[in-house]
């Protein structure tokens, strides 16, 4: 297989769900992902040793060294983003995540919570208590649950669960016990493979066939019908909102037409199966750097996964190269856009560096990652 999903794996304790997924890792059950990170709430937790010892980097970010829960998520972030990971799992992680950071991965995180949600689950029940909690209630079958992770504590779409009987004179201890070696040992590492599976498939290798075609005034409607449909979510562009047919012959003519004819940029909407389906654009930069081009795309989601903007960067990247008199091409993306942000490196791009909370979106800050081509560096259509 060409290329694995990276994986963090946020823990606070012993770590044996952490475990059960190194072996899963060694015993070709989990081939779709690699764990790049363990990520320890607590410092001295046991599952910090499991880690070094499968030599898997290991970190501590404190809950209690933190002031705030901004200070200790931004640490984890920072953990997360430094490995290049793209799939969190929390495995024993005490702590409840904001909706900030549930939504910047969102679909991206999963859990295992020691019993059949929506039983014995939410807030204050974690660890032991889960099962004091079930045995207290006399349930007869309790078990576990893997979820997805999102701004509702426990509430994610359920992914995997398997019941466990309750014996008489259960323990906590006991009953925790045969849960995790009956349910949330075997049901973690499925579904991570699962969900790492899922990601790599969206990413589906063969490339549609699509064409570069030059804006024409007659294409307006097309053309504001794409922005109508592209994620704004991800959009950092100061582009109007709604985006009208007369927004988009201002763009044909001021800017697309313009561009080429003065050959200070390139322009070109993305046709596939006949249907427009993005746009993409390099321009020569507007400031006194000579020599830059910088980089600009979008695509309706319908089209996403499956490598077409790649391919139409290389393209259009080989072609400003040739064309425009620029020896560099640089791209500013939204850091929660992380598909983005493949797209570039894979078409040759190196990060360059950080524009710290550059972008106000949604009452908050986000940082812009910057990317830069060299003439002679990009893969491919040279
Ligand atoms: C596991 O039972 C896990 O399901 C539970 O904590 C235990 C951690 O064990 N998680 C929660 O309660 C989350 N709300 P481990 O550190 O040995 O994997």
């Amino acid at each position: 297989m060409a290329e694995k999903i990276k994986i963090a794996v946020l823990v606070s304790g012993g770590g044996t769900n952490l475990q059960a997924l190194i072996d899963a890792q060694e015993s070709g059950i989990l081939v779709s992902g690699r764990i790049v990170a363990v990520i320890s709430s607590k410092p001295g937790a046991y599952a910090l040793e499991r880690a070094k010892k499968a030599g898997i980097d290991a970190v501590t970010v404190s809950r209690k060294d933190c002031r705030d829960l901004k200070e200790f998520e931004s640490g984890i972030v920072n953990a997360i983003e430094s490995h290049g990971a793209e799939v969190i799992i929390l495995a024993g992680f005490m702590s409840i995540l904001s909706e900030d950071f549930t939504g910047r991965y969102s679909n991206r995180i999963i859990n295992v919570h020691p019993a059949l949600i929506p039983s014995f689950c939410g807030k204050g029940y974690y660890g032991l208590k889960v099962h004091e909690e079930a045995l207290k209630k006399g349930v007869k079958v309790s078990g576990a649950t893997v979820h997805l992770v999102n701004e509702i504590c426990d509430g994610g779409e359920i992914l995997a669960q398997r019941a466990v009987d309750v014996h008489d004179g259960d323990t906590p201890e006991t009953l925790q016990k045969r849960i995790m070696e009956q349910a949330e040992w075997k049901l973690l590492p499925e579904a991570a493979e699962k969900l790492c599976r899922r990601i790599l498939n969206e990413q589906k290798p063969e490339t549609p066939s699509f064409t570069l075609r030059k804006w024409e005034l007659s294409d307006a409607g097309e053309l504001a019908g794409i922005i109508g449909k592209i994620d704004r979510k991800y959009l950092t562009g100061r582009i109007p909102d709604p985006y009208t047919e007369k927004d988009a012959e201002r763009f044909i003519t001021e800017m697309a037409q313009k561009g080429e004819a003065e050959n200070t940029g390139i322009f070109y909407g993305i046709v596939v199966d006949g249907k427009a389906a993005g746009n993409i654009s390099v321009e020569k930069s507007g400031d006194l750097r000579s020599g830059v081009g910088v980089i600009g795309y979008c695509l309706i989601p319908e089209f996403y996964g499956r490598g077409i903007m790649t391919e139409a960067v290389k393209m259009i990247c080989a072609e400003a190269f040739e064309k425009l008199d620029i020896s560099r091409i640089e791209g500013t993306i939204f850091e929660p856009n992380i598909g983005s942000r493949r797209v570039l490196e894979k078409a040759g791009f190196e990060l360059e560096g950080v524009l710290k909370d550059a972008f106000y979106k949604y009452g908050k800050l986000y940082n812009e990652y910057v990317y830069g081509l060299t003439k002679g560096d990009q893969n491919g259509h040279l």
